[in-house]
């Protein structure tokens, strides 16, 4: 499998039946049930989080493995910032402390790092961190690690919407030339393939302002599993169940 030249780790069983012809490309991941797995701990949430940081390192080396090439992490929503001022502080300590420990790692992998999100309203100390981790990695050819940190996907949309209408009084962009492709090279990820598979933990069913229009047919594949037990054979078990999917795009399978 490709990228399996980084690890050394004997293969898990469940990895072993992933068929290596149709490995999502692009795997999604709405990282959720932090604050619960802390809960049934009586542990505070922030241990949750620091536990479901783990899981993200975990999770990139076996996406890695796999021979995925694209692994987008729901880290922060543009909703977050509700939450009470310890909890987001702890949130936007957690990239520099994940990337202060891992970024050799993820260089040694062969891993780009990305965000998806606004940057420019992050806390300068996370700001300084990602863009890091970004120049640092900038020229690795292996998984992008696809942050999205304070990202919205509806806001995405609207600065897409509103880049086009520049463009188009402009005159650099004819207004019959604005097709879905062009949407989709507008918004943050236009430089990357659409998910080809959605992950949410914890037993939620829902988007939450997520990559709403990347995922128009993403498959979705759901679990009652907590990101923090999120484990290995849990993503193999979530490949494994996208390969037995028929994706038809609108059309009839063949
Ligand atoms: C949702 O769970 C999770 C988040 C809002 C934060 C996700 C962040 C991580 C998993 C760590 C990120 C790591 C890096 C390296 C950036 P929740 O708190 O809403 O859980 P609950 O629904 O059980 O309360």
């Amino acid at each position: 499998m490709a990228n399996k030249q980084w690890f050394w780790q004997p293969k898990h069983t469940g990895e072993a039946a992933i068929s290596e012809e149709n490995v999502p490309v692009h795997i999604a991941i709405i990282m959720d049930g932090n604050g619960r797995w802390a809960k049934k701990r009586a542990l505070p949430r922030i241990a949750g989080h620091n536990e479901g940081m783990k899981t993200v390192r975990k999770i990139t080396r076996s996406a890695n493995r796999i021979g995925v090439k694209v692994l987008t992490l729901y880290a922060f929503s543009t909703e977050n910032w509700k939450r009470p001022k310890l909890e987001v502080d702890f949130l936007m300590k957690l990239p520099e402390e994940f990337l202060s420990t891992f970024l050799p790692e993820l260089i040694e992998e062969n891993v780009r790092v990305e965000m998806i999100g606004d940057i420019e309203q992050l806390p300068a100390h996370t700001k300084k961190a990602v863009q890091n981790a970004i120049e640092k990695t900038a020229g690795n050819t292996g998984l992008v690690l696809n942050f999205a940190l304070n990202y919205g996907s509806r806001s995405e949309i609207v600065h897409a919407v509103q880049s086009i209408m520049k463009d188009v009084e402009a005159g650099k962009l004819a207004d019959q030339d604005v097709t879905d492709e062009t949407i989709s090279s507008y918004l943050m990820t236009g430089h990357l393939p659409e998910p080809d598979l959605l992950i949410r933990t914890s037993g939620e069913h829902r988007l939450s302002n997520f990559m709403l229009w990347q995922l128009a047919y993403t498959e979705f594949f759901f679990t009652d599993v907590l990101w923090p037990d999120f484990s290995e054979e849990h993503l193999f078990e979530a490949v494994k169940a996208f390969q037995k999917r028929s994706r038809r795009f609108g059309g009839l399978s063949q």
